[in-house]
């Protein structure tokens, strides 16, 4: 049975799932509270744990951001979607940059600055505050570099997003983001419920069709990486952490249900029904 998939989930109902699905996040992808998928190189293996091997693909994808983005001491980066501030006290860590994180969640925003108790040798460069992508609350021009994991996907109008992020860059500014994509419009009815409802999002957006609104939205294209494949290795590994997690009295329903639904996500993945991507743009 093939289902057309048409739900389109409001701002306000993303926000309170993530306002409330913090404690399944933290027992299944990470006790620290980051949440996007990784890139896997071929060494991953080795003796550590599948835990660890998650984490490390999670640490590469950033690493890779700032390489590519070319972000050093000198930037100014707005971690679009920061959830609770992970990447973004990683990212001054490691680079030096100062990095503002705004989410559309309200208790992952306190916890990102909360976490800031714990890095104060950091904290004149990193600032944290509760807004939607489509409305951020900075002038033109203000950033050097707009970085965002795993979040463009949960809004309803992503091209008001990418219009935004050109605005609050400055020219020659770098965005650099994944996103989810869907290769193909049939749906199966697995597809939808254990993608697209579950993960409360749909897109029109293809690897192909996406590259040319973010022409059409001036942007120049610099790189853009079908990551797909490094999207069902995330959800393999994620699968067996759900099937191993532990977490408050009354979860485990919720971890069987989502150690099934993840293999379900790397089906639809290999069907073509979902896919991750990767670009680098540069506002001229
Ligand atoms: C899967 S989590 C990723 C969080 C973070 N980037 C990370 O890697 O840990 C998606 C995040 O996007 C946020 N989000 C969803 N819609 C948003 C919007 N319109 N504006 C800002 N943040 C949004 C959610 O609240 C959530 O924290």
């Amino acid at each position: 049975m093939v289902v057309e998939t048409g739900h389109r989930f409001s701002e306000q109902e993303t926000e309170e799932y993530y306002d409330a699905e913090d404690v399944i996040y933290r027992s299944v992808w990470d006790a620290d509270g980051s949440v996007h998928w990784g890139v896997f190189d071929g060494d991953s293996a080795g003796d550590s744990s599948i835990r660890d091997q998650f984490l490390a693909a999670g640490i590469r994808l950033n690493e890779l951001m700032v390489e590519y983005a070319g972000i050093d001491e000198n930037s100014r980066v707005l971690d679009v979607g920061c959830g609770n501030g992970n990447a973004a006290i990683w990212l001054t860590r490691n680079s030096g940059a100062h990095v503002t994180g705004v989410d559309l969640s309200g208790v992952r925003v306190a916890n990102a600055v909360e976490s800031l108790k714990n890095v104060p040798e950091l904290a004149g460069k990193l600032a944290f505050e509760k807004a939607s992508a489509t409305e951020l609350p900075f002038d033109e021009g203000t950033f050097t570099h707009f970085w965002s994991q795993a979040t463009i996907y949960h809004v309803p109008d992503k091209v008001k997003v990418l219009q935004e992020a050109y605005r609050v860059l400055e020219t020659g500014g770098m965005m650099i983001f994944d996103d989810l994509t869907k290769p193909r419009t049939d749906i199966s009815e697995s597809g939808r419920k254990f993608v697209y409802d579950r993960l409360l999002f749909d897109t029109d957006f293809s690897f192909y069709s996406y590259i040319e609104t973010l022409r059409e939205t001036g942007f120049k294209v610099l790189q853009a990486r079908d990551l797909s494949s490094h999207l069902a290795q995330s959800y393999t590994y994620l699968s067996r952490l759900a099937s191993i997690a532990e977490g408050p009295e009354g979860y485990q329903d919720r971890f069987d249900y989502l150690a099934d639904a993840y293999m379900k996500t790397v089906e639809a993945i290999n069907n073509d029904e979902l896919g991750w991507a990767q670009f680098l743009c540069i506002k001229q």
